[in-house]
């Protein structure tokens, strides 16, 4: 376990490149970081150094290469926010969602943040395991301890599904929710959130909300055993993204949608919810564990079941998966 070695500097110039598609030049830097060309040149060298890819092109100036989760960038950019006032960046975990509930059940303050390059045994919904390609995947948990019920823990999954739903909106168009929080482009599952819970009756401990979002393609392709149609953020924008500035943006959106959910309730996040719902008002065939039933999706309860007309009457589905079966 280990967190990418990086001074102040040098993250500076990661984060001016990483915010950049185009070259930046020597000079550009040195004037916007109050160093020398050669005191960039100097720190270019030490991250090429640390494995970090970062290309020179003559008279143009510098364009990164790799994909780079700097937790010092990330800690800055976030400033005073309380989700991720601890960014911790690890090499490979198990699972980034067991190593922020390690951390909680050992007294760390909510809105920590763990990011992961690589997840020995990362995990999805339902018992399914989660697979994060190395460098193309971006694997992100973070703790909540708010005072709720523990019945009201589900509010906090679709929460995420509102606040992932904005981020991954601002970087490519047509994203879209699909019960109870998986976030679609084109029909096809682009990122996935498991949350899960510490508590007794009446009091939450801690939350840990887990979010996978597929960056890029892996270079071996999709493993074989995904049954769901998948897809990833690079292919939805049009245009290649990176971890950097998609956990940025996830985390920007959790810390607004989770002041809101604080200070106005569950209402406004469960509207957001429903307009950004692919099959809101649509037939769909909703699979539990004893088969399946299809249905108008009418409504979103405060539960978070899903409400749907089935032979002229509403019923609660409440954990499952649904297929969309096209307008009605
Ligand atoms: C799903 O759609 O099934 C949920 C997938 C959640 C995956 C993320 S990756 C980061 C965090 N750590 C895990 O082990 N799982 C979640």
């Amino acid at each position: 376990m280990s967190s990418t070695p990086m001074n102040a500097r040098q993250d500076a110039i990661l984060a001016r490149l990483s915010g950049s598609n185009i070259p930046v030049s020597g000079d550009n830097l040195a004037d916007e970081l109050g160093l020398s060309r050669a005191g960039i040149w100097k720190h270019i060298q030490s991250m090429r150094k640390q494995g970090i890819e970062i290309e020179s092109y003559t008279g143009r100036g510098y364009q990164l290469k790799s994909d780079v989760l700097s937790p010092g960038i990330l800690n800055r950019q976030l400033g005073d926010s309380l989700i991720g006032s601890t960014c911790i960046v690890l090499d490979e975990i198990d699972s980034t969602n067991r190593e922020v509930m390690r951390q909680a059940e050992a007294g760390a303050d909510e809105g920590l943040v763990i990011i992961a390059n690589r997840q020995t045994m990362g995990r999805g919904r339902l018992g399914r395991s989660w697979h994060t390609a190395e460098n193309s995947s971006l694997a992100l948990s973070i703790l909540l301890r708010p005072s709720i019920e523990p019945e009201k823990v589900p509010q906090l999954s679709l929460l995420t599904a509102v606040a992932l739903h904005r981020a991954l909106s601002k970087l490519a168009p047509n994203i879209g929710i699909k019960w109870p929080n998986d976030i679609l482009y084109d029909g096809a599952k682009v990122a996935g959130i498991l949350t899960e819970m510490r508590g007794e009756p009446g009091q939450v401990h801690a939350v840990v909300i887990g979010v996978g979002v597929n960056i890029r393609r892996p270079e071996s392709g999709w493993p074989k055993d995904i049954t769901q149609r998948v897809t990833d953020l690079s292919t939805a924008s049009g245009k290649k993204t990176n971890r950097l500035e998609t956990a940025l943006a996830i985390i920007k959106e959790m810390e607004l949608s989770y002041h809101e959910y604080l200070t106005n309730g569950f209402a406004p996040i469960r509207e957001a919810w429903w307009q950004a719902h692919a099959a809101s008002g649509h037939k769909v065939r909703a699979h539990g564990s004893d088969g399946y039933v299809e249905g108008i999706a009418e409504a979103l309860d405060s539960d978070g079941a899903l409400l749907l007309r089935v032979c002229g009457e509403l019923q609660r589905f409440i954990a499952g998966d649904i297929e969309l079966m096209g307008t009605n």
